[in-house]
């Protein structure tokens, strides 16, 4: 996340992923690395061949995609708009809404902080979620964002207390915009169930649970009326015919979510404890699709450039008050040795360098 002075209207902003970059910036070909640096999930669901009239047709509203996302999402069809990535709907939807104050977590997906800001909203920054609690309360925001599990933090808000967060804001006409992409391992804290309920937007994504980012797909859920002046602001034909045809059978997938949802948990777990018992001046936070550990700024930026060094590329965010933080992807079963031999060594060089 950039500092409160970077004019981020302005800056394109970073995200993981970007290997030709990181191929510049250590002089490593990009087939060499090792990319942890996003939040996508290493095993992607398994696409079919494509049949050719699919890669002939226009997008067909009427090809039960809806029916199959609301089924997944278990929210009413007539609540939730496809689009080409959750991106695409968090970039207009502040434009949708009546300006004012929004609260905004101090870190988190910067990309919500841009939009709300072109569309002349004042951001009120929030660390926790008393701050939240607090802001919300005493009326001092209109609108509220918050990313349910946060990317990069991890934390995770409980959903009665983002209920009743969003009746106090629709009390006064303001919206409660919930950034669920990394939501599908724990669909238990989802608010997505309760679209549509009036002042309440629940974002979601194809990209990152089901590996298939590459895909643009995303669904925004919201009541009837806020989706369709969405869909005025958006370009026709906007998410493709393959797209949908392909979302539409991973999300209707029940069993590959299930073994995908028991498979995250799992890695995840031992993710994190590998992690922690190797870099123990950090403090890590686990969630289903990476693992993030927060510590003194200096650690961070050393521990990830020693790690790229040696191909494995991880993603380091901002200094926000002295710390910095490392977000670690889930590695696969056969990068994780060459991973472990990476981190060994990396942890080591730190306890020279410590002692
Ligand atoms: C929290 C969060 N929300 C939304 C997005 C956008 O994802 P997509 O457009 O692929 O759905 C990202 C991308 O990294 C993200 O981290």
């Amino acid at each position: 996340m950039g500092s409160a002075s970077v004019d981020l209207k302005t800056v394109k902003l970073i995200h993981g992923g970007d290997l030709s970059s990181a191929s510049r910036e250590f002089g490593i070909p990009k087939e060499k690395w090792i990319d942890l640096s996003t939040g996508i999930s290493p095993w992607s669901w398994p696409v079919p061949s494509v049949p050719e009239i699919i890669w002939q047709s226009l997008p067909d509203s009427g090809d039960g995609l809806g029916q199959v996302a609301a089924d997944y999402y278990g929210c009413d069809t007539s609540s939730l708009l496809p689009v080409s990535g959750s991106q695409d709907g968090l970039q207009v939807i502040p434009s949708l809404l009546e300006q004012g104050k929004v609260a905004m977590p101090v870190r988190g997906y910067e990309e919500h902080r841009r939009a709300w800001e072109n569309a002349g909203h004042e951001i009120a920054p929030y660390r926790s979620v008393e701050q939240l609690q607090q802001l919300v309360s005493t009326g001092q925001v209109a609108h509220a964002v918050v990313i349910n599990p946060n990317n990069p933090t991890g934390e995770v808000i409980d959903r009665q207390l983002l209920m009743s967060l969003q009746q106090q804001l629709q009390k006064n006409g303001g919206w409660l915009l919930i950034d669920e992409a990394f939501m599908d391992a724990r669909p238990e804290n989802s608010l997505a169930t309760e679209c549509p309920t009036p002042g309440l937007i629940v974002l979601r994504s194809i990209g990152k649970f089901f590996g298939l980012a590459g895909l643009r797909l995303g669904f925004v859920l919201a009541p009837h009326v806020l989706l369709q002046k969405l869909e005025e602001q958006l370009p026709p034909w906007n998410v493709s015919h393959p797209a949908r045809w392909i979302g539409k059978q991973a999300l209707a997938d029940d069993a590959w979510n299930r073994a995908q949802r028991q498979r995250l948990h799992s890695v995840s777990e031992q993710w994190h404890q590998q992690l922690a018992a190797r870099f123990s001046s950090l403090q890590f936070i686990a969630s289903s699709l990476f693992i993030s550990g927060i510590g003194d700024a200096g650690l961070c930026e050393e521990i990830y450039r020693e790690l790229g060094q040696r191909g494995v590329l991880a993603r380091v965010f901002d200094e926000i008050e002295g710390q910095r933080m490392v977000r670690f992807g889930l590695p696969t079963e056969e990068k994780l040795p060459k991973v472990l031999k990476v981190l060994d060594q990396v942890a080591e060089e730190q306890l020279c360098t410590v002692g």
